[in-house]
């Protein structure tokens, strides 16, 4: 065997945790960025010797592995037609229109799923190289599903876990791919496939049934070679104490005033902050929204509404489309139903700090969450965590995996646009009472059900796969 590495822990991810930055002296360096993700995983990858394994964006070529803060990220490079096929390509105009309930056509290309297998297997190779033996190697994601089983082939030592952010979809609609059984294959060198939801758990079940053709039995695959596969949901959540902390400072309070006043302190300010996706939905909800102004059931001096939307994935064909109807709609909607210093919608296509965030929550009171299809949707789960004094509407699209848990918010099919209207209108005009009740129920569930207990479910659960297996990492609990 080759080279065999030191980490007893390995995630492997498409992208690394890190964002590159210029230092002060115009040096370039990085900044850790701020997803729940890595200060889940961040305790347990420390006392088990850990390292990332991803792709540092941009096409600056190989890069050596560097330690960041203690954690060890080894960057792994794309190629400027690698960017196009396996990111924006495979990635992004294949499996993510597919996995979400098919809201955009997604597009089938040979050479795609080519660069997709050898990106892949890169990764693989590269897990390879740095886990020690017996290691736990964590895979993330619909970008590397190949690679359970092209490392399982390299490192039969390795305890593999994979997981799958975004939704899995029904068969009806996974077996539009041309490699529905490749994809289905490589997920299977996993001993343990995470999902968000229970559906998505079963849809794979039983199109490995189906399809591959393995006898199974509730939630576990039977291989013909005696190896088992499990399958389960363990719904991701985000660091709430973090989060409420923030929102806690006096500084974020200060901002949240600020914002208010800025927009000329109208009674109820409604929020939706999204990546640019169509896949959100934003579209449909600022257009219930106007209606109900156009309707004379809001007032533009009553209500605004702040609409953040992140630049996403923006060399995507669809996404382009998408964000031309957006600036269209706005500035319909403002020209048509603003006034001087009063638009309708406060539009911004940018992203900020987790800081401002928080202020924007803060500042809210009603949160709009109505995406289409959703794995589950931090957003939601921010905006809750922000709001500790208990109050706060959120408007939450039934078709977010956050509505399984997130059960006491106005829940919406964002495909009913009088629905929707409805809704906003309910949860402008609601009992203080009604909403503090809901919102405590809320903020039970995501304090409780954070993303270190996320984490720690997963390994747990990963450790008990294969127990006669030599080592296995164990998961760091909050003291
Ligand atoms: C979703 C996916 C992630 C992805 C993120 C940002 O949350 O589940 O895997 O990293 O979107 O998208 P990007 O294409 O910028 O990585």
């Amino acid at each position: 065997m080759a080279r065999i590495g030191t980490a007893d822990l390995v995630i492997v991810a498409n992208r690394l945790p890190v964002d590159r930055m210029t230092n002060p002296d115009g040096t370039l360096g990085w900044r850790r960025s701020p997803g729940g993700l890595v200060s889940a995983l961040e305790p347990v990858m420390r006392a088990n010797d850990g390292a990332w394994i991803g792709w540092p964006g941009g096409d600056d070529g190989e890069l050596e592995p560097f330690v960041d803060d203690g954690l060890q990220l080894v960057p792994v490079a794309l190629s400027p037609d690698e960017i196009e096929e396996f990111y924006e390509g495979f990635s992004n105009g294949t499996l993510w229109p597919l996995y979400h309930d098919v809201v955009a056509k997604p597009e089938f290309h040979r050479e795609w799923f080519d660069s997709y297998v050898r990106v892949n297997e890169r990764f693989a190779r590269k897990a390879a190289e740095v886990a020690s033996e017996n290691a736990t190697v964590w895979i993330q994601d619909y970008q590397m599903q190949l690679v359970p089983q092209m490392l399982r082939e390299l490192r039969p030592d390795l305890r593999i876990g994979f997981y799958l952010h975004i939704p899995f979809p029904p068969a009806e609609l996974f077996q539009q791919l041309p490699w529905r059984r490749q994809v289905l294959e490589g997920l299977l060198g996993a001993d343990l496939v995470g999902f968000q939801l229970p559906g998505a758990a079963q849809n794979f079940i039983r199109l490995v049934r189906q399809r591959v053709g393995h006898k199974t039995h509730r939630d576990t695959v039977y291989l013909p070679d005696g190896r088992t596969v499990k399958a389960a949901a363990f719904p991701i959540s985000i660091d709430a104490k973090n989060f409420e902390d923030l929102a806690r400072t006096e500084a974020v309070d200060r901002r949240a005033k600020a914002i208010r006043e800025a927009l000329g302190n109208p009674a109820k300010i409604f929020l939706g902050i999204d990546r640019l996706d169509y896949t959100k939905g934003i579209h449909a909800r600022l257009r219930a929204f106007s209606e109900l102004i156009r309707d004379g059931q809001f007032d533009v001096e009553d209500a605004v509404f702040v609409q953040v939307a992140t630049p996403s994935r923006e060399r995507v064909e669809q996404y382009r489309i998408l964000r031309d109807d957006i600036d269209r709609l706005v500035g319909r909607i403002n020209g048509d139903l603003g006034r001087i210093g009063r638009p309708a919608i406060s539009y911004l296509h940018s992203s900020y700090p987790r800081e401002e965030m928080a202020a924007l929550y803060k500042a809210a009171d009603v949160m709009v969450v109505t995406p289409y299809r959703d794995g589950m949707n931090l957003v939601a789960k921010e905006y809750v965590a922000c709001r500790y004094e208990g109050d706060g509407a959120l408007v939450l699209s039934e078709f977010a995996g956050a509505a399984e848990e997130l059960r006491q918010a106005w829940l919406v099919n964002p495909y009913d646009i009088n629905g929707m209207k409805q809704a906003l209108l309910q949860a402008y005009e609601a009992d203080p009472k009604d909403i503090a009740r809901r919102m405590k129920a809320m903020r039970k569930t995501v304090i409780e059900k954070d993303v270190a207990h996320w984490a720690a479910r997963f390994l747990d659960e990963l450790a008990a796969t294969r127990p006669d297996h030599g080592k296995s990492v164990r998961p760091a609990r909050r003291s």
